[in-house]
Formats: structure tokens, sequence, C-alpha cells
């Protein structure tokens, strides 16, 4: 806090900022210190919690895709919910429920240990494979949001397990295994539904190694003040995400935020940045947020799916196959390592890094 020359006080961003980072403990640490209003840093402006004035019972509904079914209808079904949705939640996709389970109480059991336990891996910085955060990349002004983060980063599908905290290690084992097992369908599934070879995006190696967060949202003392994660879109080529029974997440689809509630045992997926671009805009990122709310914790588990480190070092652009005279390449290529610096060096600031990529 800084006190003006009129003797009011100013609030001091950078300021708050340090102090925040410097307890190490997230917003877990201020909530376990009895805050009951929300910290300056983290009220965001008006314009950021605007919410659909629609009945809840009367938005639109997220597709589901059973993967049960038969593949011409999965296919079909994907084809169409990537085209005009971005998203979609997936029933009958074989990961055990055990499994999800066990993953949300392993993020559970990590986040609610004692500070001191997560306390070095407190980072912002993205060279580690394994760190806990809360609000990274903040630019000056920026709201920082009511959550924290574990992250654990799989290049090629591999990580050294003595990194993942022992708190929940086996889970997160567990869990990505299934993960890999799913893209591995995924990709043979979303190539089909682009009209591709079933193996192209496999081959191309677009999915290659995963960046998994394990979020944590703490119950919020202001919740219509703030927001549990801000509006984005995911900067990857598919997010697989998992959530607990509470509920937040919501997808802009036709110019409305729409909630997406949790079904037991279901996963959604949703189309990223870079499979829009390589879809040559056949496939649409879509901006999403999870609300902040009064009743918590809401855990939830985000599997961002990258290049292998061998495609990471070839250009990326628009797939030739799907070019045409009447459908030429909206994007250029571009190198994946160029992709991640545009986004460190522009922060928050920027929405999406399609615009830069236009041709
Ligand atoms: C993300 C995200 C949604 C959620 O981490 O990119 O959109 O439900 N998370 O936590
Ligand atoms: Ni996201």
């Amino acid at each position: 806090m800084v006190v003006s020359s009129n003797g009011g006080d100013v609030y001091d961003w950078a300021e708050a900022v340090k102090e925040f980072d410097k307890a190490k403990s997230g917003v877990k640490g201020l909530v376990d210190a009895g805050v009951t209003e929300l910290p300056r840093l983290f009220v965001h402006p008006a314009e950021h919690l605007q919410s659909n004035p629609t009945d809840p019972a009367l938005q639109p509904q997220l597709p589901t895709i059973d993967f049960a079914g038969r593949r011409q209808e999965v296919v079909e079904g994907i084809r169409k919910a990537s085209e005009e949705w971005g998203f979609f939640r997936i029933i009958n996709h074989g990961v055990p429920s055990e499994t999800m389970d066990a993953m949300l109480e392993g993020v559970r059991r990590f986040h609610e240990q004692p500070t001191a336990e997560k306390m070095p891996l407190y980072s912002d910085d993205s060279r580690m494979r394994v760190r806990f955060n809360s609000n990274s990349a903040l630019r000056e002004n920026d709201s920082a949001s009511w959550r924290d983060i574990l992250t654990c980063v799989f290049n090629d599908d591999h990580i050294d397990p003595d990194l993942i905290p022992h708190a929940c290690r086996q889970e997160v084992q567990e869990y990505v295994k299934q993960m890999i097992r799913l893209r591995e369908t995924m990709a043979e599934l979303m190539s089909e539904a682009l009209g591709l070879p079933s193996d192209y995006l496999s081959n191309i190696e677009c999915m290659k190694s995963e960046a998994m967060a394990c979020l944590y949202y703490p119950v919020c003392p202001e919740p219509q003040k703030t927001l549990g994660t801000p509006k984005h879109s995911d900067t990857t080529f598919l997010t697989l995400l998992m959530q607990d029974a509470i509920g937040g997440l919501q997808i802009l689809h036709g110019g409305q935020w729409v909630n997406v509630p949790p079904v037991p045992g279901a996963l959604i997926a949703n189309i990223g940045d870079l499979m829009q671009i390589i879809s040559n805009d056949k496939f649409i990122s879509v901006e999403h947020r999870v609300v902040a709310q009064p009743v918590g914790p809401r855990i939830s588990v985000a599997c961002f799916f990258t290049p292998s480190m061998s495609a990471a070092a070839k250009p990326f652009g628009p797939i030739k196959e799907l070019l045409s005279d009447e459908n030429p390449a909206i994007y250029r290529e571009f190198m994946f390592r160029d992709y991640c610096q545009y986004y460190k060096i522009k922060g928050q600031d920027v929405s999406s890094a399609l615009p830069h990529y236009k041709i």
C-alpha cells in the first residue's frame, strides 16, 4: 500500500503481486489465513464478470459424444462439435472412474498439504517440469484469479517420476497413462473427422507431449468480484479436461456464456488454437472461463497436448491436404518454439495468437 500526497490510499499493483508471491502459499494460503474480503489484486473489472441472463435450464447443451456408439457416428459427432462448439463432452471413453476419482483426490491431497511442503515448488519458471503457482505471467495491472495450480510437463510422454510430488505421484502417473491412451483414440477420430487418413495426426506428432494442470479453486469469500480462471482460449492442440462435481466452467458460445455442468464419469475435450490453425479454421478454439464460487474447493485437471520435441523443431501450418483453390491457407507456417515465445512476450494481454499468424 502506498499513501498518496493527499493522504488517500493508492493501490500499488506491483507491491501486491510481490507480497502475494513472497508468501508462496497461493490463494489457498489466503483462505487459510482467514480472508473475508477479496484482496484488491483479485478484483476483476466489471466487463470480465458479465454473465448470461438466460435461465441455465434454457441454455444450449454442450454436445455429448458416446464412444460406445458406431464409429461413423462418433466421427461425425466430433466433426460437427469441433466445427460448431470447439468443445464436447465424451462418455464411455474407457478411462476407469477409479483412476479419475483417485486423480482428483491426489490433486486435493497435494494442494491441502502444509504450505511448507509446496513452497519449494513455487515458481513461474516454465523450464521447471513440475511447478506450483497461482497466477503466473501477470502483466502490469492484470487482475489475479482465485485458484492455485500444480503443473507437470511430460515431454514426449515422459517425465522423471521423482519430480512429481509424493502426495499425488502414483495418481498422476496412472492418470497420464490413460490420457495418452485416449489421446491416441482422439488423434484417429479427429484425423477422420478432418477427412484425413486415421494415422495423420499421430504421424505429425502434434500431440505427443502433455502439460497437466492440476487446478484447485478454493472457496471464495466474494465470488461476484473475481474469476476462478479468466476468459481464454487454450493455446495447445487439444485439451482433455476432468472436473469434479462443483461446476463453474463456462464457454462463450453464440456470444453468450454457456454453463458446462459436470456429468459424473464424463470428460470434456476442447480444440486448442494450434488445431484451429492446422485445420485452417475448420475446427474452432473457443474462449472459456471458470467462475469463482462460494462453495468448494473445486478441483479440475486439464491435460494439454503439444508437439513432440522433434515436431516442435519443424514448421507447423495449415494441413496441405485440406487446402485447395476454394480453401486457401489462412495462416502462415511457423515454429512451435516461436509460438511459445510469442505468448511469453505478450503474457495475458493477448487473447489468442491466431491473428498474428494470419496471412
Ligand atoms: C484451463 C481451463 C478449466 C477448468 O486450465 O485452461 O480452461 O475447469 N481450465 O479448470
Ligand atoms: Ni482452458
